[in-house]
């Protein structure tokens, strides 16, 4: 059974898996963006408190899972839980589905980018005010430009998918999340030696709880989920590949800490860049990425060759994380409706394709698209924003308490224990795991359902 499954080729397959699903343009482009709404400081605070409290254990509840039943999201709640717990894992394959629909078209953007990059077409829009941002308004309203994107995009990470977990997933990963580290350790290098590194590191390190706002809190543990791709079942289905040699524990704790480390050191570039521009206008959300920092890399030495890199590191984070995706929709095609691999990757890609397609049209290609809105929120306009806000503010809360909840008291302490020491020794700090995955973590993620339901809002 494991054997036509495939596993990782050792603990390594699946850290770097693991970390290149988590480190993606969560990090990169919604981490810097919410940072920089929310003040620095308090805010990076209470996130790094999320991930410690409530994302680690999720992490290793979701590994155990999957380790435990070698099986996908569907299949392993059903095995463990029965009928009542099944429509967990259907809810993870469909936040897959939603969420690659729409990270996709984004992913699309760094293509562009780097070939704009290389060709020093970016840097000589980027050198006159206002161009970059017409240029970007216009890209992202030209329908035709956006499915080319899309389309790339889901070529690479299907062609990995197709290859299967070590010969594609593990051998992407252990090429690509290298190369990541080596590009942003360089960049942070350079960081230290421009104008705006001390304002960067005081705006990001000195809390100042007087601007931390209730929302704030609830922003942070949503991202928590989204960055450490937890509460869909994509850790899980990694984790059915995991041998029963490797130590859970151990593996959760640095996908996390080299999740964390890419989120800060990603702040730490960023920020000292913009603020060594002192009259930088910071634009909004996805601006940060694709419209503001090219006018500042313009205005350095070597600007152009940092701003390939650059774009390479962000493209690169961003196929490790739609390959994970896309697998956990594969794999369950595989393993419950007995799909080839191949036939698993195509269809499901396909099917991506053509409603992503939507969302790549609703960045201003078609209106009707572009005023869709099922939430009825200022932040939901358009088929792509209702997308980001359905999986952010309601499938990977929802799912994550039903699986800290499903863990934590419907799995017996015995079993929890077993999974969690086998390849790892005994556990000293087993019970503050329990504890975690009881009470801290529902009730975290509950108060973030609860503000959902009562009409609270966070991107
Ligand atoms: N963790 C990814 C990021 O931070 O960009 C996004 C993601 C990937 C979310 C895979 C969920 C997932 F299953």
């Amino acid at each position: 059974m494991s054997q036509s499954r495939g596993q990782w080729s050792g603990k390594l397959g699946f850290i770097l898996a693991a970390a290149g699903s988590a480190v993606g343009l969560g990090n990169l482009w919604k981490f810097p963006y919410i940072t920089y709404e929310n003040n620095g400081g308090a805010f990076v605070l209470v996130y790094i408190a999320a991930i410690a409290l409530v994302g680690l254990p999720i992490m290793m509840a979701e590994t155990l899972i999957g380790r435990r039943t070698q099986l996908n999201a569907v299949g392993a709640f059903n095995k463990l839980g029965g009928k009542l717990w099944t429509p967990v894992g259907f809810l993870g394959v469909l936040a897959g589905f939603v969420i690659l629909s729409y990270y996709s078209v984004v992913a699309g953007w760094t293509l562009r980018y780097i070939v704009m990059a290389i060709s020093g077409e970016l840097g000589n829009m980027a050198a006159v005010p206002q161009e970059l941002d017409t240029f970007f308004g216009d890209y992202t309203a030209n329908g035709t430009q956006q499915i080319i994107g899309l389309f790339l995009f889901m070529t690479f990470t299907t062609t990995a998918v197709i290859f299967g977990v070590k010969r594609g997933i593990e051998r992407v990963s252990k090429i690509l999340m290298p190369i990541l580290l080596l590009i942003l350790a360089s960049l942070a290098i350079y960081a230290t030696t421009t104008a705006g590194f001390e304002k960067a590191m005081h705006f990001l390190f000195h809390p100042d709880f007087s601007t931390l706002t209730r929302g704030a809190v609830l922003e942070a543990m949503g991202h928590a989920f989204f960055t450490l791709s937890l509460g869909m079942g994509c850790i899980l289905t990694y984790g059915s590949y995991m041998r029963k040699t490797d130590s859970i524990p151990k593996a959760a704790l640095q996908i996390t800490l080299l999740d964390t480390l890419v989120a800060i050191l990603a702040c730490v570039v960023m920020f000292s860049i913009i603020f060594s521009n002192p009259d930088m206008q910071i634009s909004k959300s996805a601006g940060i990425l694709f419209t503001t920092l090219p006018t500042v890399f313009v205005k350095m030495p070597g600007g152009n060759f940092i701003m390939t890199m650059f774009y390479f590191l962000v493209a690169f984070a961003a196929l490790t994380s739609t390959i994970s995706l896309l697998e956990v929709i594969s794999s369950y095609s595989i393993d419950e409706l007995k799909w080839s691999r191949k036939r698993a990757a195509l269809t499901v890609a396909f099917s991506v394709f053509i409603f992503g397609s939507l969302n790549a049209l609703s960045l201003g290609a078609n209106s009707k698209l572009s005023s869709f809105n099922l939430f009825g929120k200022e932040t939901t306009v358009g088929m792509f924003g209702t997308m980001d806000y359905l999986a952010s503010n309601w499938l990977l809360p929802v799912g994550g308490l039903l699986i800290a909840l499903f863990t934590g008291w419907f799995l017996s302490v015995r079993e929890n224990r077993i999974e969690l020491e086998e390849g790892h020794g005994e556990l000293p700090a087993f019970p503050v795991w329990l504890f975690l995955i009881r009470f801290v973590a529902p009730i975290a993620v509950g108060a973030i359902v609860v503000s959902v339901i009562l009409g609270a809002e966070y991107q």
